[in-house]
């Protein structure tokens, strides 16, 4: 098939360029590289052997969508591109409806006047929010609680209005837990442009040396040692969850919801634990207030993917901070 991958230098985007290359479908980036590098597309040919085309472009100009759609005659897209700050979206909340909806709005158009009708959906668990029971299955109610968990359910109820519209569409909504790790090969992984906030190019940092120690928000959460839970999935286990919702679209209309998560929570200092042993490298921590906005613990209930996609995450925690720390040890030396 050939692919348009919005967002495809950026950190799950570049990795489904590698995954998806290597199964024999053909692939086009497009990104505006807000928060990647072009060098990210010579490291990923170096990875597949094979010459990706890239089109630098931001997601809200349908006509150079609608361009590259025919010029690689596009069968079927997966929607990547988005801002994902959380922080930055309580401050700045026009932005992230400018890219991650208003965006959305412009692919669909294009693709809807390319007669491109197959889409697979980056969305997040954050849209359920507050639990009201764990683990989150896909019936959890949806109730984000901050500005970018609206924009992604937004663009969710605006994919199922345009499925109910016109039954030609195919789409595939994944809601990711937290993505981190990165290609076994060390040549791509998650690089942030600015200061990370997210916990894993946190823990990065402070092995190399960058940063003195993990801020760890919260010790008094009712978790199994005090500090947050998440279900932190491999970024390669999250793409063959694209590879599987692609396959399952071969043979389905209309759209469908997944879950993409391990199944099971880690514990931040867990995960710091795993990162240590993993690695050689020493976490010094201190355990500061609760992060504003922080859910105390979820993972995802992923009955539904295993059934329906026959998927399921299988790298280990050591594995993700093993690939992790690879990526960040080999970077520059890769440019
Ligand atoms: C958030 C979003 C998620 C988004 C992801 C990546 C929510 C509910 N989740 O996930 O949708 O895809 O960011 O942008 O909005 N932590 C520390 N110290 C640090 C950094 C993090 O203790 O220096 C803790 C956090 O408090 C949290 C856990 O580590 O409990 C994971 O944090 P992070 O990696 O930022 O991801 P989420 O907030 O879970």
């Amino acid at each position: 098939m050939n692919l348009l991958l919005t967002g495809g230098t950026g950190y799950v985007g570049s990795h489904a360029a590698v995954v998806m290359s290597e199964v024999g479908h053909q692939v086009v980036l497009f990104d505006n590289l807000s928060n990647s590098n072009l060098g990210v597309v010579k490291r990923i040919e170096r990875i597949t052997g094979t010459k990706i085309p890239f089109v630098e472009g931001d997601i809200r100009d349908t006509t150079l969508l609608e361009k590259t759609l025919r010029d690689f005659k596009v069968d079927a897209v997966m929607h990547f591109a988005g801002l994902k700050a959380v922080a930055e979206s309580v401050h700045n909340p026009l932005k992230y409806y400018e890219n991650n909806v208003q965006g959305s709005i412009s692919l669909l158009k294009a693709m809807r006047t390319c007669n491109v009708k197959t889409i697979v959906f980056s969305s997040s668990a954050t849209v359920y929010g507050e639990p009201s029971y764990i683990p989150y299955d896909e019936h959890h109610p949806t109730n984000p609680i901050n500005p970018y968990g609206s924009t992604k359910l937004l663009v969710e109820k605006m994919l199922k209005d345009l499925s109910e519209s016109d039954p030609e569409w195919k789409v595939v909504i994944l809601r990711y837990f937290n993505p981190v790790g990165a290609h076994d090969s060390g040549l791509i992984g998650e690089d942030p442009k600015g200061i990370p906030n997210n916990l894993m190019p946190i823990l990065n940092g402070v092995a190399a040396g960058e940063i003195p120690y993990l801020k760890v928000y919260g010790n008094d959460y009712q978790t199994k040692d005090g500090t947050a839970e998440r279900d932190f999935i491999h970024v390669v286990d999250l793409i063959e969850g694209h590879l599987a919702a692609l396959n399952y679209l071969n043979s389905h209309y209309g759209l469908e919801i997944f879950n993409l998560g391990v199944g099971n929570s880690t514990s931040v200092l867990e995960l710091s634990q795993h990162f240590e042993a993993a690695t050689n490298k020493k976490i010094f921590t201190k355990f500061v207030n609760r992060r504003a906005g922080d859910l105390p613990a979820y993972f995802a209930d992923v009955n539904k993917s295993t059934t329906l996609l026959k998927w399921s995450a299988k790298r280990t925690v050591e594995d993700i901070c093993a690939s992790s720390w690879l990526w960040y040890k080999s970077r520059g030396i890769n440019e």
